[in-house]
């Protein structure tokens, strides 16, 4: 017996840091939403009573070091289960990117295992146990689009977002989500209007919407990374109607009503970089 799921990319519509904790996480506040680009991750039965990573890229980790790899890890251990099981990672998304590929791939294993071995757990019990594997996981079990507060555990959905067109960049870099907190200082701190966002998807209002994107890691990884902010003016003197990096990036994404324009952002870009994309938000 084999289970597929789908493992879509997010991006950060919103990333507010609101200040560092005890436990050295940062307390957050982000609106995140799942967009058209997806891994897909088949799990299934193995004989041998280990875990076998298996995947179409050439750079990803098979071990330890694999999300995916730690989310079966936990499951076995957690529900004391003896048998062996094989990770297929079909793997479409960016690497390193700011698009949580890793932590979605770590979810769509949780919710393929509670199905192959007929756990039961619910969606809420399955977000518990992501936790444990990165603080982005939680968010990645329900994906859709969510208010994310806490370390990134505490999730509360949000109506859908305008439906919109999202023009994705991946600059070569690959970026530490750590090292960015790291550096983040919070002199200076220009905070995203989050409440301006959730109000934006709770009226539909598009414009709004786009006026409202933030991300206080951006100018940590511009500083290190200058191409990413030349990209961002690209994408607006194309016509994107927003572009913001997403998470701790590298990745910029753009925002366009019409699709007309976001094949020009894609257009565009696509002569600066090799890996754009273009596609649509989840409904
Ligand atoms: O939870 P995860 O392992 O994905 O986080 C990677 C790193 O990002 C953490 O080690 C921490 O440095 C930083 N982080 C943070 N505050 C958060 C989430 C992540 O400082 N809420």
């Amino acid at each position: 017996m084999e289970v597929t799921e789908k493992a879509p990319a997010k991006i950060n519509l919103t990333l507010d840091a609101l200040y560092k904790r005890e436990d050295g996480y940062h307390e957050l506040e982000m609106v995140m939403t799942s967009v058209d680009l997806a891994d897909r991750v088949t799990v299934r039965s193995i004989e041998e009573n280990k875990i076998v990573i298996r995947t179409n890229s050439g750079v990803l980790p098979l071990d330890r070091r694999n999300h995916a790899y730690q989310a079966a890890r936990l499951m076995k251990k957690t529900f004391e289960i003896d048998t062996g099981v094989e990770i297929m990672i079909e793997k479409n998304i960016p690497i390193a990117a700011g698009l949580a590929g890793g932590s979605s791939d770590a979810a769509a294993t949780l919710r393929g295992l509670n199905k192959l071995w007929k756990l039961n757990l619910s969606l809420d019990e399955v977000a518990v146990l992501g936790e444990q594997v990165g603080s982005d996981v939680p968010f990645c079990v329900y994906g859709r689009t969510a208010l994310v507060t806490g370390r990134g555990e505490k999730i509360q959905p949000l109506g859908e977002i305008p439906q919109c067109w999202v023009v994705l960049v991946k600059p070569r870099v690959g970026v530490s989500t750590g090292t960015v907190f790291n550096v983040l200082s919070f002199d200076d701190l220009v905070h995203p209007d989050t409440a301006g966002m959730v109000q934006a998807i709770k009226e539909q209002d598009y414009v709004k919407m786009t006026q409202s994107v933030g991300n206080v890691l951006e100018h940590v990884t511009i500083e290190r990374h200058p191409d990413i902010e030349r990209i961002k003016t690209k994408m607006l003197t194309f016509g994107a109607d927003a572009a913001l990096m997403s998470g701790s990036g590298p990745t910029i994404f753009a925002l366009c009503s019409k699709y007309s324009r976001a094949q020009r952002v894609y257009n565009g870009l696509k002569g600066f970089c090799k890996e754009v994309y273009l596609v649509r938000t989840l409904k």
